[in-house]
């Protein structure tokens, strides 16, 4: 992304989160952009972690061809950056309207509290992100609730966006290309999505969601 030797320094003020295998920081120079890093914890398994990021790095530009990217509800990918902290993964940062850091969908579906505001607009957005993973036939490893994120405008919420997990891992990633494969592949990562989501969120509204999703989505 950027030409020269220049480095990106990535302070603990920038951070945003982390999971088991990277950091994220908010880009220094672009507010609507976040860098990744590997967490150095990995030490070892840095390779594995490299190679996972060069599948969803793959995946993106192999979308980018076919201009699916604009529309997938996926965070867009923007290239790699020197940081202090080794080779950072350059992504769109997706921020609320009030231009907050956009929660995942863990942390609203954890809380009844939460959920009681937003569950028919959670059910909304959730159908909505499985018609555009079919119609835009996106390709992604296990789908989990910290992955994605919802982006929540000045009252309700505007959208899913998966920021975690893209691409596949097959040697000939045979769903890039030819949609039968594709679309079976989005039906049985959304069937598990929906598998996981029951056996983790036992809360009352969580599994109200559930089932209204249940009866809406085609079996
Ligand atoms: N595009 C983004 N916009 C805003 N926040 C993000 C974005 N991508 C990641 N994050 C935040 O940073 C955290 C870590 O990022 P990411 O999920 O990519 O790391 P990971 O280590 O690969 O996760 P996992 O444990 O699922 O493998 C996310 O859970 C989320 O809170
Ligand atoms: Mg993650």
């Amino acid at each position: 992304m950027n030409t020269a030797e220049e480095i990106v320094f990535l302070k603990e003020e920038l951070f945003i989160g982390e999971g088991e295998h990277k950091k994220c920081y908010e880009h220094p120079g672009n507010g609507d952009l976040c860098v990744k890093v590997i967490h150095s914890a990995f030490g070892k398994r840095k390779d594995a972690i490299d190679k996972a990021i060069k599948r969803e790095v793959g995946y993106q530009t192999a979308m980018n061809k076919n201009g699916a990217c604009l529309l997938a509800p996926i965070s867009r990918y923007f290239g790699t950056v020197k940081t202090n902290f080794g080779t950072g993964y350059v992504f769109e940062l997706i921020r609320d309207g009030d231009g907050r850091i956009s929660s995942s969908l863990h942390e609203y579906l954890k809380s009844d509290d939460v959920l009681r505001n937003f569950l028919p607009q959670l059910v909304h957005v959730l159908l909505k992100l499985r018609e555009d993973m079919l119609s835009l036939k996106i390709v992604t490893m296990n789908i989990f609730p910290k992955n994605i994120l919802v982006q929540k405008g000045p009252e309700n919420i505007v959208k899913l966006v998966i920021v975690d997990n893209v691409g596949s891992a097959s040697l000939i990633p045979l769903e890039y290309y030819i949609p039968y494969f594709a679309l079976a592949r989005v039906n049985r990562r959304w069937a598990r999505f929906m598998r996981f989501l029951e056996g983790r969120y036992k809360n009352l509204l969580a599994v109200e969601l559930l089932k209204q999703l249940a009866v809406a989505q085609p079996k």
